[in-house]
């Protein structure tokens, strides 16, 4: 296959992330934590994982924008070649040394993604993808799990920790599922559970309260499997809309009918 440059970038500003955020974890229980609000947490390490991964993008590129968690923050996206950073998604996992967190670079253009990475800092793997051109981990192809029948699938969701505004409706859909799939899973890093989904070690995945440095990676790698993304209406306001489903086609569409039964809020005021 033959990839772009971008995407040999994009793993090398991944991986000296990665050496960052190892080298940190040793003495995590001393990092700096800061609260950016409740619940929201950054540490050096994410600060220290942004810089390297911005610098090492700014010394093969000229003039990319930027679209990063904690220094380039912002709520829109505009035709320019912008890479969309979020130096360790799974923040509260890397503080507690509980071992789910990744390093999720994308880069987009004409508000499309070309190319995306995601490394999962504690296994070293390294999911990508770039349109067009198929999936892969570590270098070996992947796809979305074929298996489409609900009762026999794993999912994973990221539950409500800084907005509780859906939080009723999202238990009452939690409930429905813990008794009509046959797991569920909240790993704490929206790119992981991507991933998973990518890769089929799990059906299906619904959150709400997403950032677009959460899923502009994994959203990519995803379709690149083979697998189906939309909002909770089942457009495609995802990337700036919080709320996103994804799985292999069966499962992402049985997701969206319980998502819309539950969520009639949501629905009913078409947001
Ligand atoms: C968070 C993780 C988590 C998800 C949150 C995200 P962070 O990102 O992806 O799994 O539930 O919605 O904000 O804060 O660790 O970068
Ligand atoms: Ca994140
Ligand atoms: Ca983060």
């Amino acid at each position: 296959m033959n990839f772009s440059e971008d995407l040999t970038i994009a793993l090398k500003a991944a991986r000296n992330a990665a050496d960052v955020i190892r080298q940190l974890s040793i003495n995590h229980r001393n990092l700096d934590i800061r609260y950016k609000g409740r619940n929201d947490i950054v540490t050096e390490a994410d600060l220290e994982a942004e810089k390297v991964i911005i610098n090492t993008i700014r010394e093969h590129t000229d003039g990319d924008s930027f679209l990063a968690e904690e220094t380039e923050g912002g709520n829109e996206l505009t035709d320019a070649r912008t890479w969309i950073i979020d130096p360790i998604d799974g923040t509260t996992n890397f503080a507690h040394g509980f071992p789910i967190y990744c390093v999720s670079i994308a880069l987009y253009e004409n508000k499309e993604a070309k190319t995306a990475v995601i490394l999962e800092v504690n296994s070293n793997e390294e999911f990508y993808a770039e349109k067009g051109k198929g999936a892969f981990l570590n270098g070996e192809p992947i796809k979305v799990s074929p298996n489409n029948n609900p009762s026999a699938s794993l999912i994973t969701t990221g539950f409500p920790f800084r907005n509780m505004e859906l939080l009723e409706d999202y238990i009452e859909l939690l409930k429905e599922l813990l008794q009509r799939v046959q797991g569920m899973r909240r790993p704490g890093s929206a790119a992981y559970d991507l991933c998973c989904v990518a890769s089929g070690r799990c059906e299906g995945f619904y959150e709400y309260g997403l950032a677009p440095w959460d899923v502009a990676a994994g959203s990519l790698i995803v379709r690149e499997a083979g697998g189906k993304i939309t909002d909770w209406l089942g457009g495609q306001n995802w990337l700036f809309g919080r709320r996103l489903i994804a799985g292999n086609k069966g499962v992402h569409d049985f997701l969206l009918k319980e998502i819309k039964d539950h969520f009639k809020k949501v629905h009913l005021s078409n947001g």
